[in-house]
């Protein structure tokens, strides 16, 4: 009786175990299929220069981690388990990246500060909220780009980094040198959203290894900078795309007009845009995110970055880009294979601020600030007092 106990007993854990055993190395084959195809590019296989890896723990290690993340998706279900890569913690940092990631980790932890979507899990975050986090297999890094924070330079660099551009003839170390609309074109990144396409019901379990084994970074700035930065560069420009889905709206409901010009071109050489102020009026009406969330142009960065979900190595400011750069590519050790581009483009300043929102009421620069609020605190960014105390 009792051995034939001890005997089901042993059946049953081996079982388990060959499913752990199954599971892992399917995931290695998932991570090698990836390896050898580049997103782009169907051309004839150039040899592959010895990819810059990061230093291999050994085997078994790494392994035992991979048991324990999955072993730890039934142990802790629903809790926000935070992901980090080891190492990361050791690097020296003169940037202030460290206190940037205490504070979002105290941030995150103070049940005083809440937004939508604070608390959930990693896995409740539905996979088209992902759509913002760019893989790198190759160097073990993962990006999470946020429009109008240098994110054309670090998709850029999270080209060179794929090289899937080397049989197009690109120079390999120019970031610059890629065409625009590449940069842009989502088919040149492999991010989150799209893991469900290519691995199926296993995209969580080898998202979650990889949150764990990867370095992670973002770059942040000002909120409120960065919304005039996205309206002179959105509206401020002729945009065609911009004016159709956004402006002609802003005109109609704000801008006494009730037909407002067809096209662009139309609308300016008529001279007719809609101001900063209708820009803001539109961020606060509720009518806007009943009808679509957000654009990623605007969207708040802790919608598009999940920081209390994914436990960030990294956290750029704009304001010290290259500073902050030059620390970063170190920390993921590519600094000898890129470098980031120096921009001379007019960059929109903090100093501006008081000008572009001297035409918006300060009842709704204060009900702009709450709608970012979360941005400013997580991000160490001060509350414009002397914008919305006037
Ligand atoms: C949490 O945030 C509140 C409000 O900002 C602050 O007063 C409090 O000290 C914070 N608590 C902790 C434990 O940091
Ligand atoms: C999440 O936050 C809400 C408040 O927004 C709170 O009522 C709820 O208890 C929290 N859930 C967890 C699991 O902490
Ligand atoms: C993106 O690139 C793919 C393949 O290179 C191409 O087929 C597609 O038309 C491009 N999309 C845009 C919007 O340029
Ligand atoms: C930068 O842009 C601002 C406002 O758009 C303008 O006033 C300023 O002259 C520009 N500076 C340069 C160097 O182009």
């Amino acid at each position: 009786m009792g051995t034939s106990r001890m005997f089901r007993i042993f059946v049953v854990l081996g079982s388990a175990f060959m499913i752990l055993l199954i599971i892992i190395y399917w995931d290695d084959v998932g991570a090698s299929h990836f390896y050898l195809h580049t997103p782009v590019s169907p051309g004839p296989k150039v040899p592959h220069p010895v990819p810059q890896k990061r230093p291999q723990t050994s085997r078994a290690p790494s392994f035992l981690s991979d048991i324990d993340a999955f072993v730890n998706q039934f142990l802790e279900p629903g809790t926000g388990t935070i992901y980090t890569a080891a190492g990361v913690e050791d690097s020296p940092d003169s940037t202030g990246s460290r206190q940037r990631r205490r504070l979002l980790q105290e941030m995150c932890a103070n049940d005083s500060i809440l937004f939508h979507g604070k608390n959930r899990s990693f896995d409740d975050i539905p996979n088209k909220e992902l759509d913002h986090l760019i893989v790198d297999d190759r160097h073990g890094i993962i990006y999470c780009y946020v429009p109008k924070v240098a994110c054309s330079n670090w998709k850029r660099i999270m080209i060179i980094l794929s090289e899937s551009l080397l049989q197009e003839g690109v120079p390999q170390r120019d970031p610059l040198a890629i065409p625009r609309d590449l940069v842009h074109n989502s088919s040149m990144h492999f991010t989150f959203n799209k893991f469900w396409k290519r691995y199926g019901k296993f995209a969580r379990h080898l998202m979650k290894v990889k949150l764990k084994k990867y370095t992670k970074f973002l770059f942040v700035r000002d909120p409120f900078v960065r919304l005039i930065s996205a309206y002179r560069n959105k509206f401020e420009l002729p945009n065609e795309d911009f004016y159709r889905r956004f402006a002609q709206v802003m005109l109609r409901r704000y801008g006494n007009q009730p037909t407002p010009p067809a096209s662009v071109d139309e609308a300016f050489s008529l001279g007719i845009h809609p101001s900063f102020s209708h820009f803001i009026q539109y961020l606060l009406d509720p009518q806007t995110e009943k009808d679509m969330p957000f654009n990623e142009h605007w969207r708040q960065v802790y919608r598009l970055c999940h920081p209390c979900q994914i436990q960030y190595d990294f956290v750029g400011h704009l304001e010290t880009a290259e500073e902050d750069a030059e620390h970063l590519l170190r920390l993921l050790r590519v600094d000898n294979v890129v470098e980031f581009p120096t921009s001379s483009r007019n960059l929109t300043a903090s100093s501006w601020e008081s000008d572009w929102f001297s035409t918006v009421p300060v009842e709704a620069r204060r009900e702009l600030y709450k709608l970012y609020e979360p941005d400013f605190r997580l991000f160490g960014y001060e509350k414009p007092d002397s914008l919305i105390n006037e």
